[in-house]
């Protein structure tokens, strides 16, 4: 089991969106995925489930209310489950708690969540990296870095490398997976320079290859409540660019992709 942090330093640079419609292309491509909402504003349980607010989650498992198992919920696709955020309130205050109590905590949830049989457990994680997300970035194996293609959005990238350094010198060995640069404009000026900008400044490995546009069909999903796959049967362009972000992981991350097992490859001809 991998597990896959998505965050930021930045607010709204798109990591609630990355998270789900990853999930979804990589459910798609069969490998079985826990997206597990850790943002106490519950975005993505809210973008998929109405209900939201009233389900058990994260932060309940996390206060000891509750059991992993009691809170994983199915979706349509046997592939893709979800964690919502959960009702408790503990996390409102994240200083009520040391980061040594954070940290034990944290480690008990993914340790529980281990012995699930998921294949990857995507993280989506509030702004920021306060007491809880470095936390969470400790037990993380790896961590997508969403980036806005905006002229000052790119200032941030060295700060938050600086503090994943920091939490490897504490003993994690979480790695960055890439920076994925997201809401690229092609018809505008700033975002594309932006975008080749960063390209230029760091080293190739370190930034996926594909890069997600901005397109209004995100917007039209998530009131819809679902991923943007779902949304017709020809793939939007948005879609499209999810697939190839998931295939550039399964290299990444060295994932054995299932879907030849379950549904069996046959020849042209035969
Ligand atoms: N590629 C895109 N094109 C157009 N709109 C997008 C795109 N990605 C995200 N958005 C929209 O931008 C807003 C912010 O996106 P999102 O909620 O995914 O960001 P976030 O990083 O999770 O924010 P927060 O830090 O508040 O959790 C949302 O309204 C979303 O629908
Ligand atoms: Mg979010």
């Amino acid at each position: 089991m991998i597990i896959l942090v998505i965050a930021s330093q930045k607010g709204g640079v798109g990591k609630t969106t990355v998270a789900i419609n990853l999930s979804f292309s990589l459910a798609t491509r069969g490998h079985r995925i826990l997206l597990v909402d850790t943002d106490p504003q519950g975005s993505v349980g809210l973008s998929l489930s109405r209900g939201a607010r009233e389900r058990y989650g994260f932060y309940d498992a996390i206060a000891g209310i509750k059991t992993v198992e009691e809170l994983i919920i199915p979706t349509r696709l046997a592939e893709f489950k979800l964690m919502t955020s959960g009702k408790s309130e503990m996390f409102l205050d994240e200083s009520a708690q040391s980061d040594a109590q954070w940290s034990d905590r944290i480690k008990i949830f993914f340790d529980n969540l281990r012995g699930q049989d998921n294949d990857l457990v995507i993280v989506d994680t509030a702004a920021g990296i306060g007491a809880i997300t470095s936390n969470i970035l400790k037990e993380g194996d790896s961590v997508i870095i969403p980036q806005q293609s905006e002229p000052l959005g790119v200032r941030s990238i060295p700060q938050f490398l600086k503090k994943i350094v920091g939490i490897r010198r504490r003993g994690s060995e979480v790695s960055v997976s890439g920076i994925l640069m997201t809401m690229v404009n092609p018809h505008q000026r700033e975002s594309v320079e932006s975008e080749s900008q960063l390209r230029s400044a760091l080293p190739s490995g370190i930034m996926f290859q594909t890069s997600i546009p901005r397109d209004s069909v995100f917007l039209r999903a998530s009131s819809l409540g679902v991923p943007v796959g779902l949304l017709s049967s020809n793939p939007v362009s948005a879609a499209v660019a999810f697939d190839q972000l998931a295939a550039e992981l399964e290299i990444k991350l060295g994932l054995s992709k299932n879907m030849e097992k379950d549904h069996g490859v046959k020849g042209l001809l035969d």
